[in-house]
């Protein structure tokens, strides 16, 4: 795996550049909140105009606070659950697998667009009980090519709000119904986040749209049966913000101040199926 990577993504698939750039800023930064050496490893490969993409290293706590707290949760169902499915929903360039080194009983499957697949496929190797599956997450076939063995982790984050609300329940419903046991760990955006996309940057310089916006976890009880909360945290609650700098925390109890700032970015961890 030498040489640069090129690339030629728009709309929702680009936008994992950007995840992956503040995942790759964090990693050199003296105090990293997730220290990803893969994703400055996968930058440091890829032919693409970064600075281009304009993102300050004071803003990479957007996206590395979320993906700390997402591999907090997926360990801790690992660990409960040695032997189980992996489903990495919109999974972009992320590294989760590697960073998390799942024991040889996990079954993981990466997915997301046949372009962004094909681009993992030259960054990244392969590994017993990896694979890559590139699918439009709206194509529902996809989920029933998946064996039903044993409790499934669906991890989607960061691709929620590229689905309408009925794509996104429908999809959370499929999984629910097809494999019985498990958990749904996925991020939301809620609607000040949505209805003002046009002011937001990632999707004006990726082209995207934002469309479903969930507010709290009762608008996804009230339309998923068959699921429990397990935990609802925003941003600014989570565990994970407490390894941002202090001038990024004394700027956040700011923010968290207004009801629907704080709410703007949600993380929710569901259980479906028998209780333990
Ligand atoms: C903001 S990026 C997040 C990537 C990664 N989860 C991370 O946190 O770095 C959104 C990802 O969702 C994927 N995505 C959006 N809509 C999708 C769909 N309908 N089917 C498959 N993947 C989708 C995009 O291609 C992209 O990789």
């Amino acid at each position: 795996m030498t040489g640069k990577v090129s690339v030629d993504l728009s709309g929702p698939a680009q936008t994992m550049l950007t995840t992956l750039y503040c995942k790759a800023l964090d990693a050199d930064a003296e105090r990293p909140i997730l220290g990803d050496r893969f994703a400055r490893e996968a930058v440091g490969r890829i032919d693409f105009d970064w600075d281009g993409l304009k993102v300050a290293d004071r803003w990479t706590p957007l996206v590395t606070v979320r993906t700390a707290q997402y591999d907090i949760w997926a360990a801790e169902f690992l660990a409960a659950h040695p032997r189980a499915t992996v489903i990495h929903l919109g999974c972009g360039l992320d590294s989760r697998v590697f960073r998390l080194d799942p024991g040889p009983g996990v079954r993981w499957y990466d997915v997301d667009y046949p372009d962004v697949i094909a681009l993992r496929e030259q960054l990244y190797p392969t590994r017993p009980g990896y694979r890559l599956v590139p699918t439009s997450a709206t194509d529902p076939s996809w989920l029933d090519e998946i064996p039903v063995d044993g409790p499934v982790l669906l991890l989607a984050e960061g691709i929620s709000m590229y689905l309408t609300e009925r794509e996104g329940v429908a999809l959370l419903q499929h999984v629910v119904d097809r494999f019985g046991t498990g958990e749904l760990q996925i991020d939301f955006y809620n609607w000040l986040v949505v209805r003002s996309q046009k002011t937001q940057k990632l999707q004006r310089q990726s082209g995207s749209t934002l469309h479903w916006a969930v507010n709290s976890p009762a608008d996804i009880l009230g339309r998923v049966s068959g699921v429990r909360l397990l935990a609802a945290e925003t941003f600014f609650d989570t565990t994970t913000f407490s390894r941002t700098s202090a001038g990024f925390r004394v700027a956040g109890r700011l923010v968290r101040a207004v009801p629907p700032l704080r709410r703007a970015l949600q993380y929710h961890r569901y259980a479906f199926g028998p209780v333990n």
